[in-house]
């Protein structure tokens, strides 16, 4: 799978993409993931990236062309070839005003051959990039981030642990939060005592009926408390 990255501070996402199991997963060619400036897609002495809103207002709005271009350039289209390009590509800005994420559009993504993420900054990205160039517009929950880069990192990270090759034990992948409709079982390890706080008994049993149950009660139990909405 390959996923560009837009942003106008590529150093945020630099060691991130670099350690782990997504480290390992780019250095060994499983994931093409490819940050790019925008900075160096703008025009002038001073590589303008933003300006004033029009209407007034607080702050700086990302100006559109260093962002198209960026895109446009970097994926082999001219701005004139949006619609081919997202025939090819899915492109998503990533801002508190998208659609909200979870596991399933999560899997959706995975299933992508390629997608590019756009990161917003300041207070916002001029209107014409998310209606001429972007396919999706993405939020990675109800609450403000600074800009895209961190959502990116969330999104990235999200995604390509369902990106088979990725994680080392597939099988992990079967019985995580979010897969039927409940959050995951509470896990313990050695020792089986510790500060007098004693694991639970039915998991040293070995008998592996009675664990399965435990853990499918336990699971149940504990998405009724802390997410009875997504609770089935
Ligand atoms: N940029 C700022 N806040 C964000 C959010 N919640 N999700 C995605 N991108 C963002």
């Amino acid at each position: 799978m390959r996923i560009d990255i837009y942003t106008i501070f590529p150093a945020i996402l630099t060691s991130p993409l670099q350690e782990g199991l997504l480290g390992k997963a780019i250095a060994g060619g499983i994931l093409d993931v490819r940050v790019h400036d925008i900075r160096e897609h703008a025009e002038g002495k001073h590589r303008q990236v933003d300006d004033a809103p029009f209407g007034g207002g607080p702050g700086m709005v990302m100006k559109p062309e260093p962002v198209f271009e960026a895109v446009t350039r970097t994926l082999g289209y001219g701005v004139d070839e949006l619609d081919a390009l997202q025939k090819k590509i899915r492109v998503f800005m990533l801002t508190p005003r998208g659609e909200r994420m979870t596991q399933t559009k999560v899997e959706e993504m995975a299933a992508l051959d390629h997608i590019a993420l756009i990161c917003g900054r300041y207070e916002g990205v001029d209107e014409r990039v998310l209606e001429h160039l972007c396919t999706d517009a993405l939020s990675i929950g109800d609450y403000v981030l600074s800009g895209g880069e961190f959502a990116a990192l969330v999104v990235v990270e999200a995604v390509s642990r369902l990106v088979p090759g990725v994680l080392g034990n597939e099988e992990s992948l079967a019985c995580e939060s979010f897969c039927g409709g409940l959050l995951e079982y509470p896990q313990y390890t050695r020792p089986a005592e510790y500060c007098g706080w004693k694991v639970p008994e039915v998991l040293v049993s070995g008998d592996h009926g009675a664990v399965e149950k435990w853990r499918r009660d336990a699971a149940v139990e504990w998405t009724k408390k802390r997410r009875p909405e997504i609770g089935s």
